[in-house]
């Protein structure tokens, strides 16, 4: 039974993961190098509770005892104790590499190591630590608290038993699975990446403007947004990148990226968070 749980990375994510194992009476230790992101992350949790207060989804007195589950800290030795490690740090292969090397040294042998990376090789963050048959891919979906999905990466060592262990925790969680082999992309961003680029090489050849391209996609395939929009939202460099993986794990061509999305990165039009994109958010 996992109790005890190491949370590595207090961004969106860490901050989204650490809340919703709190919220299941799982003791949490999040970890992360900057002072600020761990303070950003403990309020941001508080609010996000008090929110579920006032939605009348939480009792208010159920506030202190989740956030009490939760223990900030900027040192590794801290986690000695987890049965779990969640890593949820920037996306750097070095960065990640040198983590688990780290969380395999410090935490005990029986525990099991955790990525929550888009699109670094489990099987390859594996490899640097003596306990291969115990790492595995959580793949949690952005915002945390609010999606339901965990993509759940097999490496090419992971055991029959951690899997198991972990499905048993997603169920915990009040979240769904779907089991992927450890292959670029794994299964949602290796559709819904080249969807987006496809609509983005639909509007570069001119078959139709931006507005009709998401128009047709909403309401012809009952999506809640249109491709380029969503493209806006996630941040056109994200997309960019996962393609990149996409392109250079298969070497396949049909994975090439668009150039138009390729110039509109590198003119800074990332999205949402930089003001434009495929529309304009000024
Ligand atoms: N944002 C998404 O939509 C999304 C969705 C699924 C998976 N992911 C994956 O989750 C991971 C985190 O993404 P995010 O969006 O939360 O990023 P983020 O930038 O919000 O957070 C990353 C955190 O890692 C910390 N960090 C950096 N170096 C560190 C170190 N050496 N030791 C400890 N902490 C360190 C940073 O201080 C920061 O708090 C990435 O692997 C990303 O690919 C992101």
């Amino acid at each position: 039974m996992i109790k005890k749980v190491g949370v590595l990375g207090a961004g969106q994510m860490g901050s989204g993961i650490a809340q919703v194992l709190a919220q299941r009476e799982t003791e949490v230790y999040l970890y992360d190098i900057a002072e600020a992101q761990l303070s950003k992350a403990h309020a941001g949790i508080a609010k996000n509770l008090e929110r579920q207060v006032q939605k009348g989804q939480l009792d208010a007195a159920s506030v202190s005892q989740v956030m009490g589950m939760i223990r900030t800290t900027r040192s590794l030795n801290d986690l000695a104790g987890c049965d779990l490690a969640i890593e949820a740090v920037t996306e750097k292969e070095a960065l990640k590499l040198e983590i688990f090397k780290k969380l395999d040294e410090t935490l005990k042998p029986e525990a099991i190591l955790a990525s929550n990376t888009s699109s670094i090789p489990i099987t390859r963050i594996a490899a640097v630590t003596g306990r291969p048959d115990r790492v595995i891919g959580m793949h949690f979906m952005n915002p945390v608290p609010v999606m339901k999905l965990v993509e759940v990466i097999r490496g090419l060592a992971t055991s029959e038993e951690t899997f198991q262990a972990i499905s048993q925790l997603v169920t915990r969680l009040d979240k769904e699975m779907a089991v992927s082999a450890d292959y670029p992309g794994f299964i949602v961003n290796r559709i819904l990446i080249p969807m987006i680029n496809e609509a983005a090489f639909a509007l570069f050849e001119g078959i139709a403007t931006a507005e009709d391209i998401d128009k047709a996609m909403k309401l012809g395939t009952n999506q809640p947004m249109g491709p380029l929009t969503l493209a806006d939202f996630i941040g056109l460099d994200t997309c960019l990148a996962i393609m990149e993986v996409l392109y250079q794990g298969f070497k396949d061509p049909k994975y090439r990226p668009c150039p138009l999305l390729a110039k509109m990165v590198e003119a800074g039009y990332l999205g949402k968070k930089s003001g434009r994109g495929f529309y304009n958010y000024a």
